[in-house]
């Protein structure tokens, strides 16, 4: 009986789709039809486009005759070095992948890189002397570096703001006081805020890690910028900021290696922290989520199979 019915449901359903089926089975004729009639319309596109490749020509020799136009009048020749930006190496960091996980030794390194060198030009205003909890930090050792800062509060009660040393809930202290001061001091460059830069730009920790190591020699072709440092990886190769690190320059406790390379290793690994420090918490979701979803499709087949068991 029950298998009639489902035998009937079947027939029921193919019925129903049957017209859709046709209509797409006749769809490569009906589009050939359309076609046909259209191929008068496509001339007319063509014959209209033809004007345009013939204005792209004169646009062409242009193009050709300017740089000979430059050498006539005497403008230095284009440096090819300064023209093309080399694409990042790509790196391997332990927080990438689905499984991956911050190297906490590394980021707190990182942050020391930041503190010593980075923060008297960058400000990192989404971090706050508390968030260092995340990196390992006890309440103590947090209360001590928000103790090395002063910042200003208020207004009292007599209106007036005042000087207090920074608390655990304060944001890290900015270096200037605001954007214009930054620019000032950093030849009207100026410094990004650090909390996020990680995700603002192309390629991420490739590139910074690149940058800190791209400083150079400039090329002798390259034009003088007052106040630019030639980096291989920046956007148009001079850069306002002067090179921020250098082997050795911050010794770490317990030895670990302190080259060039290495302490920008650590620091990329500290932005990348802070631009997402709930990174591991959303990775373990993710795949207590796919395990979840294998388990109830196993349940799901297992109820299917049951219901259906005596449909032959
Ligand atoms: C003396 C001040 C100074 C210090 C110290 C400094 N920077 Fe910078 N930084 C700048 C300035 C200025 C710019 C903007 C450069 C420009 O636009 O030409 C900048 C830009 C950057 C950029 C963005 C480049 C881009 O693509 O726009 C990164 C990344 C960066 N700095 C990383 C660092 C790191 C990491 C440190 C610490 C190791 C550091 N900086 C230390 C002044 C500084």
């Amino acid at each position: 009986m029950k298998k009639t019915l489902s035998l009937a449901l079947f027939a029921l359903l193919l019925a129903a789709t049957a017209p859709t089926l046709a209509v797409a089975a006749d769809a490569p004729a009906s589009e050939a039809a359309a076609k046909a009639s259209g191929s008068e319309a496509a001339a007319e596109v063509t014959a209209s486009k033809a004007p345009e490749t013939d204005k792209a020509a004169p646009a062409e020799a242009e193009a050709a005759a300017k740089p000979a136009a430059a050498a006539a009048a005497g403008e230095a020749p284009a440096c090819p070095e300064e023209k093309e930006t080399p694409e990042p190496a790509k790196q391997v960091w332990p927080h990438k992948g689905v499984f991956g996980r911050y190297d906490m030794a590394s980021v707190q390194r990182g942050f020391q890189v930041y503190k010593e060198v980075c923060s008297s030009c960058h400000a990192m205003k989404f971090m706050s002397y508390r968030d260092l909890a995340g990196l390992g930090y006890t309440p103590d050792q947090i209360k001590s570096v928000a103790g090395e800062y002063t910042v200003t509060d208020g207004p009292n009660d007599d209106g007036e703001m005042f000087e207090r040393p920074a608390r655990p809930s304060d944001h890290f202290k900015a270096p200037f006081a605001n954007d214009k001061a930054a620019r000032a001091a950093n030849g009207g460059a100026l410094p990004p805020d650090m909390s996020l830069l990680v995700k603002a730009r192309e390629h991420g920790e490739d590139y910074i890690y690149a940058l800190l190591n791209g400083y150079e020699e400039a090329p002798a072709c390259a034009t003088k910028v007052p106040g630019g440092n030639w980096n291989k990886f920046f956007p148009g190769h001079h850069i306002k900021m002067p090179k921020p690190l250098a082997d050795g320059q911050v010794s770490f406790s317990e030895g670990a290696p302190n080259n060039l390379p290495d302490e920008a290793r650590d620091v990329v690994q500290f932005l990348a922290y802070a631009s997402e420090p709930h990174m591991e918490a959303r990775k373990f979701m993710g795949i207590k989520v796919i395990l979840f979803l294998l388990v109830f499709a196993g349940i799901m087949r297992a109820v299917k199979r049951k219901v259906w068991q005596d449909v032959k």
